[in-house]
């Protein structure tokens, strides 16, 4: 068996690198399309309410908490748990993460792939001069078709693959740093757009009145598996960028931090969304699509529309690939650092194999569109059982593994890189850990499933 020299694992090189990565990891198509559609279907303003108190309550603990048995563990997702609780099934979660990976990739490169098309239908100026209609229409061929989705899936899998490969600090680092502001920067201008078009306003009431008629237990549930999906918590990813990050970093900072540009980022686009939702006669609830039916008749209202586009799709694309180089990442430190294969060779196993899966994803808007499992495409399946149910339940598992196993010294020593910070959340932070999010976490659980009923 060959020795693995893990001082020689590769490591962020700066604190704005580290920052810029995992928020890297967070901003992606979990803000920009997940977001506005999961809120469109679930009803506006109370969903919105509910995963902004998840967020506070439940995400920023468990990106710290992931973070502090990454860099304790030095490791992968699955050999961190393994380290820091030999002879025990802690690793199991781990393993858990690795397989949500998979799921999580093989859908998310369906969407990512889209936006590959978007930016070629930008280019190509294909939006010019179609109405709302029109514009849902040629979503729809396009969506429903074979060979170009599938390829630019296959594609955005092997610009993945290659940015993965070619390690830690040179490939992730380097592409988050400038494109990130730039993306919040154009989507600031598109919200100003959306926000004067006529009849706007009903779009923002949908996004920040609540009425909560519309909540029911699975409401709940996507909310909270929303959170998860957004924050990138709950499968070891940022476990695994924990590993990477250095031992003078201010953890709390960190994750307080990129939270909130997380959620930020998925507001605007709210913003962004909704008011043109209403104000072109489309609904909310139009699902899967909603963001790249929405974003195109935005576009053809706007002076310089053309230009706009063309930037705005290479921007998500890029934030979509800042996710994907993430959750391919734990796959691959998994093989490289517990199966003992060459990076080369677990990139290419690991993206070929997610390719393989995720082409049913995308086959699922055209020829497998009927066939279902429970109600769902395979790609609905994919989304459900990954975001709602994987990473609820990996997230739970984390904080019980933090507050009731590692214990309160391994936390003091992280949070304050040995005595040298000030925590004055520690206290609050340990009792989230420990009662508030586990408990939380359980109850949407038994309610939305209906173990236990009101
Ligand atoms: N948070 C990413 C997004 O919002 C998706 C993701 C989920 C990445 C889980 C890593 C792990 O696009």
């Amino acid at each position: 068996m060959a020795n693995i020299d893990f001082s020689k694992r590769d490591s962020f090189g700066s604190k704005f690198g580290v920052i810029a990565a995992t928020a890297g990891s967070a901003v992606g198509l979990g803000n920009i399309w997940r977001f506005p559609y999961v809120a469109g279907e679930s009803g506006g303003g109370a969903f919105v309410l509910i995963y902004l108190g998840f967020i506070l309550l439940i995400g920023v603990p468990v990106m710290l908490s992931e973070f502090i048995i990454g860099r304790r563990g030095q490791q992968n997702a699955f050999g961190s748990f393994k380290k820091l609780a030999p002879g025990k099934p802690w690793y199991l979660v781990g393993l858990m993460g690795i397989i949500a990976a998979f799921l999580i990739l093989a859908f998310y490169s369906t969407i990512a792939g889209w936006t590959l098309e978007y930016i070629m239908q930008s280019i190509t100026n294909s939006f010019n001069g179609k109405n709302s209609a029109e514009l849902k229409q040629s979503f729809e061929i396009f969506q429903s078709g074979t060979f170009r989705p599938i390829l630019w899936q296959l594609i955005f899998m092997g610009l993945t693959a290659w940015i993965v490969f070619s390690g830690i600090k040179d490939g992730i680092e380097k592409s988050t740093k400038i494109l990130m502001p730039l993306l919040f920067v154009l989507i600031i201008i598109l919200c100003i757009r959306a926000v004067t078009l006529p009849g706007a306003i009903e779009g923002l009431e949908f996004l920040f009145k609540p009425d909560f008629s519309k909540i029911t237990w699975g409401v709940v549930l996507e909310a909270l598996g929303q959170a998860a999906f957004s924050l990138s918590i709950g499968m070891g990813a940022l476990i695994t960028y924990g590993s990477y990050i250095g031992k003078d970093n201010n953890l709390s900072t960190t994750a307080i931090q990129v939270s909130l540009a997380d959620t930020a980022i998925a507001l605007l686009a709210g913003v962004m969304i909704f008011p043109a939702v209403f104000s072109f006669g489309l609904k909310p609830d139009e699902g899967f699509g909603l963001v790249f039916i929405v974003l195109p008749n935005i576009f053809e209202q706007m002076a310089g529309g053309y230009f706009f586009s063309i930037i705005f799709f290479i921007l998500l694309a890029v934030a979509a690939l800042t996710s994907t180089i993430s959750v391919l990442e734990v796959v691959v430190a998994y093989f490289v650092e517990e199966l003992k294969m060459s990076r080369k060779k677990a990139t290419i196993i690991g993206s070929v194999s997610i390719s393989a899966i995720g082409v049913f994803c995308t086959l699922s808007f055209g020829g497998l569109s009927n066939f279902k499992i429970f109600n769902k495409t395979v790609f609905g399946i994919f989304d459900y059982l990954s975001a709602n149910i994987l990473l609820p339940i990996g997230a739970f598992l984390i904080v019980i593994f933090l507050g009731w196993f590692l214990g309160k010294k391994v936390i003091v020593d992280e949070l304050s890189n040995n005595g040298t910070l000030k925590n004055r959340l520690l206290g609050l932070f340990i009792f989230i850990i420990k009662f508030i999010a586990p408990v939380a976490i359980a109850m949407v659980f038994l309610y939305s499933t209906g173990i236990i009923k009101l």
